[in-house]
Formats: C-alpha cells, structure tokens, sequence
C-alpha cells in the first residue's frame, strides 16, 4: 500500500489548541494531516470540527508521516516535558534528513536547547516555537514566537506566518533566533504578563482604597485609559471584568477570593533573571505578589494583630486618577525595559542573535500582553536595533520623564496610606537606581572588605586592595568569607 504525500505538515496532539491551530491552518489553505495517540480522536475530529475541510487524519505515527511533504514538518501540540521526548523518539523513524520537527508547546528553554542541538546532530532540524493567544488565539491568528534550527525557517515561515495575528498587515511571527530563544522569548512574555496583570490590580487597589472609588467607577476610568497610551488587550479585558455584574446585580470581581494562583513561568524568568544577574525586579515582586496573596490564612491573622496608617487621601481627585495612570505606563516602560535587558543577556550567554523589533512586533498583537505600546517599542528598536536600553530611546526618556512627577505622587500616597504597590514602587526604585551614577555600594564593599578581605577597588584605581579596618587580627589577607 502506497500513501501518498498530501499535507503540507502534520500536527500531532488533538487537544483544543491543536485542533484550533490545524483549523486555521487549512482556513490558510495548507493541507493537515491530523493525528492523535487516542486514534479515536482523530476520527472524531475528522467527523465533526474537522468536516468539510482538506483535514486528513492518519492512525499510525508511520501513515502520519508518509502522508508529509518534503521536508516534512511535524508539528507537536503536546504536554511540555517528557511527552515531547516521546513522540520525537517515535516520529524519528520515520522521518530522513532535513525532515523538520517543531514543538510548539510551553516547553521550557533548556529543553528546546537540548532537543535543537540532539535533532541536528543527527541530521534533522527543530524548531521550539512559542504559541501565545489561548484557544481564541489558536484558532484565528495567535502570537507566534519560533526558534531553533535556523535552516528550518523559510520552510515554516509561510505557513506561520500565514496564521498568525497581524497588525496593519504585518503578522505577528518571525523567526526569534537560534536553539531555545523562541521558547525562552515565550517565557519572558508571560513573564511579563505576570507584571502587567500585577500594575493593573495594583492601579485598580489604589483608586480603590485611596479615592472610595467602586467597581464600576473604575471600570470606567479603564475605558478612558484604553483609548490613550495604555490601549491594550489587558486594559480592555480590566475594564469590562470590573463592570461585569453578578445575579444580584452587585460587581462579581468583589466576591472573588484574593489569592492568586500560578502555573510557574513567572517563576522561571525571574530564575533566569537571577541566573543572569539581570535586575528584572518588577516580574520579580509580580511572582511575589501572587505567593503573598496565597497565603491568605496568615495575612488574615496579620491583619487582626498588626496596625498600619490611618490617614485618608486629600489631594485632587481628577489629577490623582491621572497620575494612577502615569505611574502605570511607567511602570510598564520599566518593566519591558527590563525584560529586554534580560533578553540580550540570555542571548549574549546562549549566542542567540535575537531581533528585538520582531519581539516586539510578535508581541503586538495575538497575546495577552498585546498593546499600542508594543508598536512604540518596535519603532524603537527599528530606529535603532543597536539600542541598549529602551530608556534610552528618545520617546521612552521623554515618556518616563514626563510622568515621572505623576508616579512619584502615587507611590509616596500609597506608602503613606498603607496600600501596598510592590511592582509600581520597585520600579521606581529601579528607574531611580538606573539614572544614578552613584550608589551606595562603596559602602557595601566596604563592609565587605571589613568583615572578609574581600577587597574593593577606589574610584581612582582598578587595582583590588585591602585595608586593615580594626588594627586588630592577625595576617588576614584570604577570602574567607563569600558574602
Ligand atoms: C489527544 O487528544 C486529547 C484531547 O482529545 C488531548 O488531551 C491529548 O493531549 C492528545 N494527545 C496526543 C499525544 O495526541
Ligand atoms: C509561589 O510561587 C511559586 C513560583 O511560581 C509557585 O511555584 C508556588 O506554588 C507559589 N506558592 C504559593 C503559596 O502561592
Ligand atoms: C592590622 O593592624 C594591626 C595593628 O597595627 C596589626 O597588628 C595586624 O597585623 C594588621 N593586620 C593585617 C591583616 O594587616
């Protein structure tokens, strides 16, 4: 029996993603091929979503892959970790040189790099390809964010970015660069989706405790913000959360319960940010923020035990809901700043030759993060690819600069009303700390050198010295102490 080689790729996982991806594939007209371990689920899929369409399925891994053009791409919609490892251990037999394999998965980074490098020693070629936009997004134009083998690029590029989201007819997919740098430029977007989504609760608990302002009050300064700088998917969705009513008629956000949860790519940004020495605080204090939510038990006995400020807000109203929204572009200016500081270090120690105006405009449009500000970052980055901090780019300086008076308003009120705004205030801190040329750290390696010889260097002199601080002790010259 000879199977023809009809599809243009083949995806392999029938999980709504998958089957949302194979759809608005052959909306694009590719020819799918179809397949799922549950062969059940292929003929389900065939017989109902799948109806009326070029889709074809196969049973087997084998007929799957005979059903491929050449090269072959195979792309997999299955559980990160160990299922990747499976299917490219079954699909490989069946598979000759060049073929091109691609998770488009949440794979973490390592993975994707171990998995490029073991690929192309035998002759393949892989791609880790992060896909942003949830089920929506699959099904008509997500964000998409591949890496990999380099060679594998103009083989998927037309399918890719045929389905993807486009702003102003660019789609939202180009190639991000070399081994894991499209899964690792995945994990910093959600990263910094963790930060967003914490600015704007932090925004939302601010009018609230400072101005009395209700759910609904609120969510109509939301739908003024989105019509300016702010413009984006997570503004928007914000706005009508805050005005969504219940049964009764009364806000359903107030009645739910205040403890976030996380599935752990926050967590894994701020590892590499850690790993890196890049200073990411603002994702940093999102993830934290979530965990202190989480223990709620304990901030509820907290709170029946220690006092905090009682003063009340008395400033302009109109002109504090103004500087709310100021400090929250500020904010985000930081925050991005800071994750695109931690992308040239992570492609600095992996070689990856990252194009920062396409993350940006991959992250435009078809994800969560996506924004009028992103297209502002892209031309950035456009103008000058070359740049080494977004706040050095004219129009961020003099975004940041002018809202500056604005942000610093609302953090001191907040610290002087108890409310806590850990993302808005570290940021602060880090925009303050970054346009220092001083800091206090010759103190710090003062005290370091006190108590463990560590050495410092003088301003005049890169030369490490020492300096006997007690007059005491004995010949102590070793560091012994790593602090
Ligand atoms: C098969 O399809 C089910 C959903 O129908 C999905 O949960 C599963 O991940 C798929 N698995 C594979 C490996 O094809
Ligand atoms: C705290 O955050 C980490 C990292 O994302 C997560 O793994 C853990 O489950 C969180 N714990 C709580 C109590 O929220
Ligand atoms: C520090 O100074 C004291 C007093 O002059 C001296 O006894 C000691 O040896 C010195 N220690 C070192 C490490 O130079």
């Amino acid at each position: 029996m000879s199977v023809q080689a009809v599809a243009d790729i083949g995806l392999i996982g029938l999980a709504v993603m998958g089957q949302n991806l194979v759809l608005n594939m052959d909306d694009h007209g590719f020819v799918v091929c179809a397949y799922n371990r549950t062969v059940s689920k292929v003929d389900h899929f065939l017989a109902n979503e799948a109806k009326g369409t070029k889709i074809v399925g196969a049973h087997s891994i084998a007929e799957f892959c005979a059903k491929l053009k050449r090269p072959r791409k195979v792309m997999m919609l299955v559980k990160a970790g160990s299922a990747v490892d499976d299917f490219i251990e079954q699909v490989l037999p069946h598979l000759e040189a060049g073929d091109i394999i691609i998770d488009g998965g949440n794979s973490h980074y390592p993975d994707t790099i171990r998995r490029t490098k073991y690929l192309e020693s035998k002759g393949f070629l892989f791609v880790g390809c992060g896909v942003s936009g949830g089920e929506e997004g699959a099904r008509y134009g997500p964000s998409m964010m591949p890496g990999g083998s380099t060679a594998a690029w103009p083989h998927v590029k037309p399918i890719f970015q045929a389905i993807a989201a486009k702003v102003d007819g660019e789609p939202c997919c180009d190639w991000v660069g070399e081994t894991g740098a499209g899964h690792y430029v995945k994990m910093v977007h959600n990263g910094i989706e963790y930060g967003d989504m914490q600015m704007i609760c932090e925004a939302y608990d601010i009018l609230k405790k400072t101005l009395g302002l209700t759910a609904d009050e609120i969510g109509e300064i939301f739908t003024e913000w989105n019509q300016g700088e702010l413009d984006s998917y997570l503004i928007e969705i914000t706005r009508d959360i805050l005005k969504f009513k219940d049964t009764d008629g009364k806000p359903l956000v107030e009645k739910i319960k205040d403890t976030a949860g996380q599935k752990g790519t926050g967590k894994w940004t701020v590892v590499s940010a850690l790993d890196t020495g890049m200073p990411v605080t603002l994702i940093g204090e999102a993830v934290f923020a979530r965990n202190l939510s989480a223990i709620k038990n304990e901030r509820v006995a907290a709170s029946k035990i220690l006092g905090g400020p009682s003063g009340k807000f008395q400033g302009d109203k109109k002109q504090f809901i103004h500087d709310v929204s100021k400090a929250l572009y500020a904010s985000k200016i930081i925050s991005y700043a800071q994750g695109f500081m931690l992308m040239r270090e992570a492609a600095k120690e992996n070689d990856w030759h990252l194009n920062n105006a396409g993350i940006a405009l991959m992250w435009r449009g078809g994800c969560i993060i996506r924004s009028v500000f992103l297209g502002d970052i892209k031309t950035a980055y456009t103008k000058n690819p070359e740049l080494t901090n977004l706040l050095f780019d004219p129009f961020f300086k003099a975004a940041i600069e002018g809202a500056a008076d604005s942000w610093r308003r609302v953090v001191s009120q907040a610290v002087l009303l108890g409310i806590p705004t850990p993302c808005m205030s570290s940021a602060l801190a880090f925009f303050d700390g970054y346009r220092n040329a001083v800091l206090p750290a010759n103190l710090l390696q003062a005290q370091r050198d006190y108590f463990g010889a560590h050495t410092y260097q003088t301003l005049t002199s890169d030369e490490w010295v020492h300096t006997n601080w007690t007059g005491r002790g004995g010949n102590v010259a070793s560091t012994t102490y790593l602090a």
